[in-house]
């Protein structure tokens, strides 16, 4: 169902007592604050144990940055669906352009583990975006319309309506330089326009399409008033308790 999300992706960021600290402070924040919007974070990996504990009662949802596409055995250093369906996690980001960059990650990937999480009932939150070059080429559109269709358009209309997706372009990923919010609308209708072309205009209006990019305090507001923009992937700012709650208020 569609739904206004703000989520922080911790990437790999913080130690122990760091994470321990700023999960206390989310969980005041949300004892204390009523938020128009659903607020997920992804840890690291190895601190979902702890943000289930501490969220034991879903006031945030808790997300892994990646999962495998294998289900189990020799794949040192990777964390399965299985793993943390069996630890109560929501779901997974999948293809962050981090993971595309550095571990050679593909769209067909994607789909594999799209599809694995939801076969086990946990959110994907499917990550996509075209990177500089391409921006300037004015590729743009057809760069993120081949991502999404190899991505998602293998699944079913009930499935694809579980997906979340996050339209992030590579160039304005802690680079301080954002899309402004007339271009993420742009990308963001023309992968619903996509999404309903081939599902129905129904189904495509189901589905959370975020934004992630250098989102800030001082430009949510903007950017989560579009009207195909259903909230924000933040990195940098989710890890700072007044940035990130200023970014949750960006829905107020
Ligand atoms: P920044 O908000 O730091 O630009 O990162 C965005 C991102 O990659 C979230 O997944």
């Amino acid at each position: 169902m569609r739904k206004n999300i703000v989520a922080g992706n911790w990437k790999m960021n913080l130690n122990y007592s760091d994470a321990q600290r700023l999960m206390y402070q989310l969980l005041e924040y949300k004892k204390n604050n009523k938020t128009n919007c659903e607020v997920f974070i992804a840890p690291p990996s190895l601190y979902l144990t702890m943000a289930k504990d501490l969220f034991e009662n879903g006031e945030i949802a808790i997300f892994a940055q990646d999962v495998s596409e294998h289900n189990s055995g020799a794949f040192t250093g990777e964390i399965s669906v299985d793993m943390i369906h069996s630890i109560g996690i929501n779901g997974s980001l999948v293809s962050h352009s981090e993971r595309r960059l550095y571990h050679g990650e593909t769209d067909s990937n994607a789909n594999i583990k799209i599809k694995n999480l939801l076969n086990k009932n946990l959110t994907p939150i499917y990550c996509n975006g075209e990177n500089l070059e391409q921006r300037k080429n004015g590729d743009y559109l057809e760069v993120v319309g081949n991502q999404t269709k190899t991505a998602l358009f293998t699944l079913s209309a009930e499935e694809i309506k579980k997906v979340i997706i996050a339209y992030e372009p590579v160039w304005a990923i802690g680079t301080g330089e954002t899309a402004t919010a007339d271009q993420a609308q742009e990308v963001h209708a023309f992968i619903r326009d996509l999404i309903a072309s081939k599902y129905g205009k129904e189904t495509a209006d189901e589905i959370s399409i975020l934004y992630g990019g250098s989102v800030k305090p001082d430009n949510a507001k903007e950017i989560f008033s579009k009207p195909d923009v259903d909230g924000g992937l933040i990195g940098g700012a989710a890890l700072k308790i007044d940035d990130f709650s200023k970014i949750i208020e960006g829905f107020n």
